[in-house]
């Protein structure tokens, strides 16, 4: 069953079109979230599913009521936003009371409640503290369990993670995710964090100025992106545009500024003649010294020369940057290791990749 559906829904700010006409629905039980660039219309989809914002045109549903008209508070969401929204005066029991007390919950009923949510985020003994008194990362918590301790069937998050440090946001990505798991909650999270996208959904939306380009489970949007757009935006890409010179079944064959190229062609019709981007992940690109004869071994039996650049290392793999010889870049990541040491800054290197590996993709 949809825990939401969206049907055509836009919203337009005057001139700027903030959302074009969109569908997408989310199941009951999942985490979604919403990924993109700033200013590609999360926040203005959140707050609209939200009845913070009416939409210009389309429908919302919810469990198939239909809530398009519906003020927020008749609506059964919760919301978590990116500044916590906690009030100042009030100590950490009585923002996370204050929901209970809105619904004319008996006093003691309240304060179990209250207790178990704070268990729940692990934060057992800050009750009495003005939120003034908790570091960010608290904060985060309260708010959390502000949203949830009034079982919400649903919950928006609108980068709930952004303003805390990197260590900090991935625990709090574990929490969340626990937290999910845990109580069934369906959960739709705004983020521009790939990693966080990536680590945390079943599914992503991800969005391109006001449009839905892809969505797709984590793996999906990884290993086969739609658009090159799509590509750049998870992980990091490697684009060669060129033409179809041939297209049958799963396989192509293009015309790029680094010869003929052997494509994977399963998401992409694109024919004779049209213009396509390849993509090859820096993971999937070898690299060997230019003394190396050529292996050919499932190659387009093409290995392309270029000068090693720059490497950093990155923890477990290493990255490379390549100026290949009719200049343009490439990005090469492999696993660090001492048996086979990479070639020296400055020295002529050739890269190659299997076919399987280069996927032909729409231009954007
Ligand atoms: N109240 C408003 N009035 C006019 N334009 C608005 C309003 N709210 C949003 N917009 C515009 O709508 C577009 C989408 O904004 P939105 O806040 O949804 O982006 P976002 O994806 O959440 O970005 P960010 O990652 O920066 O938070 C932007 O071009 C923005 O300038
Ligand atoms: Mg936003």
């Amino acid at each position: 069953m949809n825990m939401i559906e969206l049907k055509q829904v836009s919203r337009r700010y005057g001139a700027v079109q903030a959302l074009a006409p969109l569908d997408f629905s989310v199941k009951q039980g999942e985490f979604v979230t919403l990924l993109g660039p700033s200013g590609s219309g999360k926040t203005t989809l959140l707050n609209v599913i939200a009845g913070m914002v009416n939409p210009s045109s389309g429908q919302i549903f919810v469990r198939g009521v239909d809530i398009t008209k519906a003020p927020p508070s008749a609506r059964g969401l919760g919301m978590v936003f990116q500044n916590y929204a906690l009030m100042p005066h009030m100590t950490v029991f009585d923002n996370i009371a204050f929901p209970l007390r809105v619904r004319k919950m008996p006093k003691d009923e309240i304060a179990r409640k209250v207790k178990d949510v704070l268990d729940m985020v692990r934060l057992p003994d800050i009750a009495q503290r003005k939120p003034k008194e908790l570091s960010g990362g608290q904060q985060q918590r309260v708010s959390l369990a502000r949203c949830i301790v009034y079982n919400p069937a649903l919950i928006l998050l609108d980068e709930p993670l952004g303003a805390l440090d990197k260590k900090l946001r991935e625990q709090m990505q574990l929490e969340i995710r626990r937290l999910h798991a845990e109580l069934g909650i369906t959960m739709l999270n705004v983020t521009h964090d790939q990693d966080e996208a990536l680590s945390m959904s079943d599914r992503i939306v991800l969005m391109n100025e006001g449009r839905v380009e892809q969505i797709a489970t984590p793996d999906e949007l990884y290993r086969s992106p739609r658009t090159a757009f799509a590509a750049s935006f998870i992980g990091t890409a490697n684009l060669i545009s060129g033409t179809v010179e041939h297209h049958a079944g799963e396989r192509a064959l293009v015309s790029t500024s680094l010869g003929m190229l052997r494509a994977a062609a399963t998401a992409c019709t694109a024919s004779r003649g049209e213009s396509v981007t390849l993509l090859v992940r820096p993971e999937s690109v070898r690299m060997g010294p230019a003394s190396d004869s050529p292996t050919g071994d499932g190659a387009d039996g093409l290995r392309h020369a270029g000068t090693l650049e720059d490497s950093i290392m990155l923890g477990s793999v290493v990255r490379h940057h390549v100026r290949l010889t009719g200049g343009m870049q490439m990005v090469v990541q492999q696993q660090d290791s001492r048996r086979r040491p990479a070639p020296e800054r400055g020295a002529p290197v050739l890269l190659d990749w299997a076919p399987e590996d280069c996927q032909m993709i729409l231009q954007d």
